[in-house]
C-alpha cells in the first residue's frame, strides 16, 4: 500500500488511542505508536502491532513514559529517521491516561507532585510533542493534531479534580497551538469523547455510576465506543485545516441532554 504518511499516536495500546491507530493503518498511515504496559500487556500490543503491518504499513511502537523529556527526543528523532526526512507527519493524537483520582482536600487528597505529573501527562505533554516534531521538521502544512478531552474538563466529578485540570489545561493548549500553527496551515482541535467502557474509565471511583447515567442520559441509548473517535478522527484527517481551534465532540449528544 502507498504510505499516506505517518501517524503519531500517544497512548496508542489501547482505548481511543489503539482504535485510532488501528482506522488510521487501515487508511494506508504508517504508525508511530507510545504506550506505558507492564510486560503483561504486551502481547496484546504485539498483536496491535501485527495487525497495523498486516495492513502494508510501518508500525514504530515503543513502551516509555511519553511525559519523559529525554524519551520524547529520542522518538522524534527515531521517527526522523524512519519518516526519511521532511514533514512525514500528518497526525498528531494524544490520548494519554495518567492521573491521579484524588480529591483535593481531606483524605486521601491529591498531593503537589501527583498533581504536577497529572498536568504533565495530560495536558502539558502535547505542547512539547507539537514543539519538538515542529523543531524536527516532521509537522508541516496540512498536519493534523488532535487532543483527547471530556466533558469533565468543564464539570466537577468527585476525585476527579487533577483530570478536570488537565483536561481545561489541554483545551486551552489545543486553542493557543491553533493560533500559533495556523500561519503554518496546521490544524489542532480537542476531540470530547462521550463516557467510553475503557481501562481509563474503569479507574475512576464510581464508574459504574458513571456509565449509568450516560446509558441513560445519551440519546442514541449507547455508550461511546473507542471505534467512534476513531472513525471521527479518520474523517477530521481529511478536513480543511480551517476547521481549528474546537472542541468537538464525539458522544451521540451526550454532552448536550441536560
Ligand atoms: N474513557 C472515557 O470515558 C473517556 C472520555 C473522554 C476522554 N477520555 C480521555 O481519552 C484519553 C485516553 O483514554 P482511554 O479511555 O482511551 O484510556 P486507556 O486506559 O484505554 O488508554 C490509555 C493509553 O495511554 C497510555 N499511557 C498512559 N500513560 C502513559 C504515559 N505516561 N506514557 C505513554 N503512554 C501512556 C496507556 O499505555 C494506554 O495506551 C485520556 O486522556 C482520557 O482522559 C476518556
Amino acid at each position: 500500500m502507498e504510505s499516506k504518511g505517518w501517524a503519531v499516536v500517544l497512548g496508542a495500546s489501547s482505548g481511543f488511542g489503539e482504535a485510532t491507530a488501528l482506522k488510521l493503518a487501515d487508511r494506508g498511515m504508517n504508525i508511530c505508536g507510545v504506550h506505558l504496559d507492564r510486560r503483561g500487556g504486551m502481547a496484546k500490543v504485539a498483536e496491535t502491532v501485527g495487525w497495523i503491518e498486516g495492513k502494508g504499513v510501518r508500525a514504530l511502537f515503543r513502551n516509555e513514559n511519553a511525559a519523559d523529556p529525554d524519551r520524547r527526543r529520542e522518538a522524534i528523532s527515531a521517527l526522523g529517521e524512519a519518516a526519511g526526512g521532511g514533514p512525514g507527519v500528518r497526525v498528531l493524537f494524544h490520548s494519554l491516561a495518567f492521573g491521579s483520582l484524588r480529591p483535593f482536600c481531606g483524605e486521601g487528597a491529591v498531593s503537589e507532585d501527583q498533581m504536577d505529573m497529572t498536568l504533565r501527562v495530560m495536558a502539558h505533554s502535547l505542547v512539547y510533542w507539537t514543539r519538538d516534531l515542529l523543531a524536527g521538521g516532521l509537522l508541516g502544512p496540512g498536519a493534523k493534531i488532535f487532543a483527547m478531552t471530556s466533558s469533565g474538563g468543564t464539570r466537577v466529578l468527585p476525585a476527579y479534580g487533577p483530570v478536570s485540570a488537565a483536561k481545561a489545561a489541554l483545551e486551552s493548549h489545543v486553542r493557543q497551538l491553533a493560533m500559533e500553527l495556523a500561519p503554518r496551515g496546521i490544524a489542532a482541535n480537542a476531540v470530547r469523547a462521550g463516557v467510553t467502557d475503557t481501562p481509563a474509565l474503569r479507574k475512576i471511583p464510581g464508574s459504574d455510576q458513571l456509565i449509568a447515567n450516560a446509558m441513560a442520559r445519551n440519546p442514541a441509548g449507547r455508550l461511546t465506543l473507542p471505534e467512534d473517535v476513531a472513525e471521527a478522527v479518520a474523517a477530521l484527517v481529511d478536513a480543511p485545516v480551517w476547521l481549528t481551534g474546537n472542541v468537538i465532540g464525539v458522544d451521540g449528544g451526550e454532552d448536550i441532554v441536560g
